[in-house]
């Protein structure tokens, strides 16, 4: 497995491959867990060869402290990316993709952005948008992975290479799960105790919410799981919404050829939680 910290290096080696190696691209910003490895499981499955970028992008961070206190586990990530066979790992230094600008673009996603997340954590998809714009720029994959979990993000991103004509597939992958249901994410690390033990109730709200969804209204839905919520003093309830996949616009009223899924944010203490369902 080779190791690039550095644009023009990791450029050169991709040039230097032979014509027609296809790259698969896992975009990470390290603390890697199981969720992670699948992505790459996947990729080498449906690729020559398998880039993994580690880079905890500040500029997507709307909260200073969460920056700092975003996991950095690089000796680890690298030995569980040489146990899953990757190829290739780029980790620049935030002053190799920023310079001293560290700062995000503006894009516009056809709307997306002004849903969920985006009203609560601002600038962050301008950030994301910024840093997965450059990673396609220098890596230049065929196909790259995302989770399921970050679904507002998988359409930003869908948006993005749609609108800049980037020619890369993007390729959404299922929700890694825990074995009590808790999505995999490298915050998890930093619950308590007791909110670790509370944290699966988002995820078994919303398996209750695909069995409402269909026979009680999308509005009710709503103000049950609020209600739930109120009930658990550990964990506190941001958001939770039922929106069309594709737009992900509210629901209004339920048309059957139209894809809805349930979206939820929750703090377990001070580590935020996101989370969703098909339905
Ligand atoms: O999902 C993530 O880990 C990040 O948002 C990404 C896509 C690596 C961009 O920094």
């Amino acid at each position: 497995m080779l190791v690039f910290a550095k644009i023009k290096s990791v450029q050169q080696k991709i040039k230097s491959l032979k014509k027609g190696t296809s790259i698969g691209f896992v975009p990470t910003m390290g603390a890697l867990h199981k969720g992670h490895l699948s992505l790459i499981e996947r990729a080498k499955k449906e690729n020559d060869i398998v880039v993994v970028s580690i880079f905890v992008n500040p500029t997507q961070f709307d909260k200073k402290e969460d920056l700092i206190n975003y996991p950095k586990t690089i000796d680890k990530d690298l030995s569980l990316l040489k146990s899953v066979y990757c190829d290739l790992v780029f980790a620049p230094s935030s002053s190799e993709i920023y310079a001293n600008n560290i700062k995000s673009e503006n894009f516009e996603f056809d709307g997306l952005e002004f849903q969920m997340e985006g009203k609560f954590r601002d600038g962050h998809f301008d950030g994301v948008g910024t840093i997965v714009k450059r990673l396609f720029e220098i890596v230049k994959p065929h196909k790259a992975y995302f989770g399921e979990k970050d679904f507002q993000q998988l359409q930003i991103i869908r948006s993005l290479v749609k609108n800049y004509k980037i020619p890369v597939k993007i390729v959404p992958c299922e929700i890694y799960r825990e074995d009590d249901g808790l999505a995999m994410s490298s915050r998890n690390a930093r619950l308590t105790i007791e909110h670790r033990l509370a944290a699966p109730f988002i995820y078994k709200t919303l398996k209750k919410v695909k069995l409402k969804f269909g026979t009680e209204n999308a509005l009710d839905i709503v103000k049950w799981v609020e209600n739930e919520f109120k009930k658990d003093p550990l964990l506190e309830l941001e958001y939770f919404e039922i929106a069309e996949e594709e737009t992900l616009q509210t629901i209004k009223n339920n048309n059957p050829k139209r894809k809805y899924r349930a979206f939820i944010a929750v703090f377990a203490g001070k580590i935020r939680l996101i989370d969703n369902i098909s339905l």
